[in-house]
């Protein structure tokens, strides 16, 4: 290992997936150093560096060879990766932790029997890609209704008839009158790498992160598709 080679790692700077982040990385004796940028940290006592982002912007860094590794809700992962030329990750470990699940919903007042209901309605998502899959594989006919963020609205604005949005306790559907009907995708944290090699150098320090994470209690299991560790 050449003496200044570190590995850099992408994790998102708030959220849900931030402090069991924080925590793993804790957890396995890595001494986050204090820093006065809120988007960067080093660790002391291990070639890794910190690299605070947005969730949805870490397949594209990792991608990209921006940084080497990501922390990753499966959810963003998923939908970034049915666009075309992004099957390019390996999941290094299933972390456990920020488990979610992506789920239709509709206003709690109607009769849900029947996936068929749905045919010709309209379903507000910020997964367009993942749910379009999903009404394939289910054969159902619906009309994908793109919106960023605040998904939740959508059916109080007569702008859809249901919705496709991360489910983690429930309070937010509740809130607004929704209930679930259809789990489309379950969701944790995952250690992604890009699919590309990294350098020998490299290397060795992701070995020996990965045997961190395995032996820690708290830890993520290894994924048994992948190459490494
Ligand atoms: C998600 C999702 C829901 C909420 C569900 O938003 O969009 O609105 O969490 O959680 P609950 O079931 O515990 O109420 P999040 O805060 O993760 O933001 P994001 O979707 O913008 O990343
Ligand atoms: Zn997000």
């Amino acid at each position: 290992m050449s003496a200044n080679e570190r590995l850099t790692l992408a994790v998102q700077r708030k959220g849900r997936l931030n402090e069991g982040s924080i925590d793993l990385l804790q957890s396995c004796g890595l001494k986050l150093k204090p820093s006065k940028s809120t988007l960067f940290c080093t660790v002391d006592n291990f070639p890794l560096d910190i690299l605070l982002v947005r969730d949805d912007d870490i397949p594209v860094l990792v991608k990209d060879g921006l940084c080497d590794l990501g922390i990753v809700g499966e959810n963003v992962l998923n939908e970034q990766s049915n666009q075309p030329n992004q099957a390019a990750f390996n999941i290094l470990r299933f972390l456990g932790f920020a488990q979610c699940r992506l789920s239709i919903a509709c206003p709690k007042e109607i009769n849900f029997t029947n996936i068929n209901q749905l045919a010709n309605s309209r379903i507000a998502t910020s997964y367009p890609n993942i749910l379009k899959n999903y009404l394939n594989t289910i054969n159902v006919p619906a009309k994908i209704v793109p919106i960023s963020g605040s998904v939740e609205i959508a059916p109080r604005l007569k702008m859809s008839e249901a919705i496709c949005d991360l489910v983690s306790t429930g309070r937010t559907l509740a809130e607004n009158d929704l209930k679930e009907i259809l789990i489309v995708l379950q969701s944790q944290a995952v250690l992604v790498q890009a699919k590309r090699k990294l350098p020998p150098s490299k290397m060795t320090i992701l070995e020996m992160l990965l045997n961190k994470i395995q032996d820690n209690a708290k830890g993520g299991m290894p994924n048994e598709n992948c190459l490494l560790g």
